[in-house]
């Protein structure tokens, strides 16, 4: 809660352009919060060096990813979108939740434990400490819902406990934030292999939807996802692939699962597959096409930056001067 208005964060990482899983899980489902909450949305770029990045490159996503925020629908004037790396606070207060957070809790991150396997030659201390800046993210902001996909279920969880901690040695300090996660698109599944999420970082390219993808290449990933030899379009959890597409389909077009088994009835997974790709191609494409506007408007997307950049800002700083009295630092003399 920010100045008696119920407060909403998230954020995506620019380590890769983001997935259908993101636009899905995510992206999709802020569009019209602003109606009910003060929304920041953030480009997280502290997160992004937790693994090793290219700086041009990780510009690069970083800015794309702020537009795709745009694209995607969500009013600048009404939604706060603005890098972390432009907010100090977040480090800031990171730190001070740092020596709130037990090693025993970091240890039990599942997303920890998959990702120093994937990158085991630089198991660093931010990558362990992670969960605790993302704390820090949504309660500088006084959040009262953080809608995500089910993968930040457990991050959201170890939140609650760091702030509910925090608000048991000093009083009320932090809003206890909930998550919003989507009844549908929650977890989107690799089209190469449906028992593993759809991520930015797969290698397999086949693997993941690109927000930026052309309608060519969205069919012929489609055409060749992984499914079963039933061919029976049906939703079931023995029929990841097939069940996955419907997932899909059905977050699309409003569908319901029996909708679309009666649509296909009779048909083959190759129509399917056809119509899943067909109406994901024709749902990304204003997307898109407004990124590509964003693209040549610099001072446009740069004046957002800023602007939002003082508005974060102003309510981060608010909270964290809040914290830094309760544990004990000393206002700067005047
Ligand atoms: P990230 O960048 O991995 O993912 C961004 C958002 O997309 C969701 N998501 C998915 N949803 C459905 N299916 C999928 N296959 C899929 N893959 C990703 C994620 O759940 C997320 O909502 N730690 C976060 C970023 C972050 C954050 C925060 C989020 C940092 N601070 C504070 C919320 C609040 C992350 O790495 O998300």
């Amino acid at each position: 809660m920010l100045d008696g208005k119920k407060t909403l964060f998230s954020g995506m990482q620019a380590t890769g352009t983001i997935t259908l899983g993101n636009y899905l899980g995510a992206l999709k489902n802020w569009l019209d919060l602003d109606k009910e909450y003060e929304c920041f949305y953030s480009v997280v770029d502290l997160h992004s060096i937790t693994v090793r990045q290219d700086p041009a490159e990780l510009r690069k996503r970083a800015r794309n990813l702020l537009m795709l925020y745009l694209a995607a629908g969500l009013d600048p004037e009404k939604n706060c979108i603005y890098y972390q790396s432009h907010v100090s606070a977040h480090a800031e207060l990171g730190w001070i939740l740092n020596c709130f957070t037990y090693m025993g809790e970091l240890n039990r991150m599942t997303q920890f434990k998959d990702k120093a396997a994937k990158h085991a030659d630089n198991i660093n201390a931010g990558l362990y400490t992670y969960p605790v800046l993302m704390a820090a993210d949504i309660l500088l902001f006084q959040s009262d819902v953080v809608p995500v996909g089910a993968d930040q279920k457990q991050h959201l969880e170890i939140t609650r406990d760091i702030a509910n901690r925090f608000n048991a040695i000093y009083g009320d300090v932090f809003t206890i934030p909930e998550p919003y996660i989507g009844k549908q698109g929650a977890k989107i599944m690799s089209l190469q292999d449906p028992t593993k999420k759809m991520s930015k970082s797969d290698e397999n390219p086949n693997a993941s939807i690109i927000l930026l993808d052309d309608t060519d290449t969205i069919i012929r990933k489609f055409k060749r996802a992984v499914t079963d030899s039933e061919a029976i379009v049906r939703y079931s959890d023995d029929k990841p692939g097939i069940s996955n597409l419907m997932t899909i389909y059905s977050t699309m077009t409003g569908k319901t699962y029996e909708e679309i088994e009666r649509e296909f009835d009779g048909k083959g997974y190759g129509d399917f597959k056809l119509a899943v790709g067909e109406v994901v191609a024709n749902g990304l494409k204003p997307i898109q096409d407004r990124f590509y506007e964003l693209s040549k408007d610099k001072a446009y997307v740069d004046g957002i930056i800023k602007n939002n950049a003082e508005k974060a800002n102003y309510y981060a700083r608010k909270t964290l001067r809040k914290v830094q009295k309760k544990v004990g630092f000393p206002e700067m003399p005047r």
